[in-house]
């Protein structure tokens, strides 16, 4: 796909993956929009980016976990003249423990982030992209998203909602110059468990498997509805397809649910 000269706005880009992706479009000659709430971190990387790559890198700081976010986000843009070519949908956390145990006002910025902006923002730009016959929606899900996880309930549900919702958006722009992607990491190295306050099972992938399996799947002819990211990940999610949803849900737990 073509990114010299395009604008990408990614979503999170404040740290970890969305961080990365930022770096990877600047890389590859898009100007980008980095969104997220740490001002600092931002203005950081913009300058970092603009210095490196000879793109244009702006900041909207914002917190994207509230009802009126994607009308935020577009006002800001509409404010700064920006056509978005590429929606990089990132921003996200998980909640972990026992459900009756979560706090309900995080929970409810868990969904609003992770399922509802990235919905508004899809609904929000697509009509644009399809307009100019070109552009591309990466939304970001997880490994979790590939069965329910006691322990994670909501917010492997949130990911579950991703990967369904991207894949049928996936399903009607076929045909058209648009590309939409779910991305499903596995457990990566970012801030993403402390802020879940969670600890990963087993070993900690790099980003950038992340941002190389993400421009692999975009760069090609027939870029696919969902990718998994990694090869034992990819095994992991097609066993959890096959096997009775009791043992899925037994074995996750296992991983991921407190003993208290
Ligand atoms: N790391 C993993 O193991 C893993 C695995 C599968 C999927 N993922 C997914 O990958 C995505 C990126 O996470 P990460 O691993 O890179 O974790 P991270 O380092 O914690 O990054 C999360 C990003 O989301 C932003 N964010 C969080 N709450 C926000 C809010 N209310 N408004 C705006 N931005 C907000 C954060 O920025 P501010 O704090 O500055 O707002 C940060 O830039 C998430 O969707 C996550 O669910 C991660």
């Amino acid at each position: 796909m073509e990114y010299q000269g395009k604008t990408a706005l990614i979503t999170g880009a404040s740290s970890g993956i969305g961080q990365q992706y930022a770096e990877e479009f600047a890389r590859r000659g898009s100007n980008v929009i980095l969104v997220a709430r740490r001002v600092e971190a931002l203005e950081k990387l913009s300058k970092q980016i603009a210095k490196d790559f000879g793109v244009k890198a702006d900041v909207i700081a914002m917190d994207l976990s509230t009802l009126s976010s994607g009308d935020a986000l577009m006002a800001a843009l509409a404010k700064g003249k920006h056509n978005v070519d590429i929606l990089v949908n990132n921003a996200g956390f998980g909640t972990a423990g026992r459900f009756q145990k979560e706090d309900r006002a995080r929970v409810q910025q868990e969904i609003i982030l992770n399922i509802g902006t990235l919905t508004d923002l899809t609904a929000a730009m697509l009509p644009a992209m399809l307009k100019r016959n070109f552009g591309a929606i990466v939304n970001i899900a997880s490994t979790a998203s590939f069965q329910p996880v006691p322990g994670m309930a909501v917010y492997a549900a949130t990911k579950a909602y991703v990967r369904s919702f991207t894949s049928a958006v996936w399903g009607e722009v076929q045909g058209t110059g648009v590309k939409v992607l779910t991305v499903n990491p596995g457990a990566t190295a970012t801030e993403f468990f402390d802020v879940a306050g969670a600890n990963p099972f087993g070993g900690l992938a790099p980003i950038s498997d992340v941002i190389n399996a993400t421009f692999k799947a975009l760069d090609s002819k027939n870029t696919p509805p969902s990718i998994v990211v990694g090869t034992q990940n990819g095994m992991m999610a097609a066993i959890s397809s096959r096997l009775p949803l009791k043992s899925v849900v037994k074995f996750a737990g296992k991983m991921f649910l407190p003993k208290v």
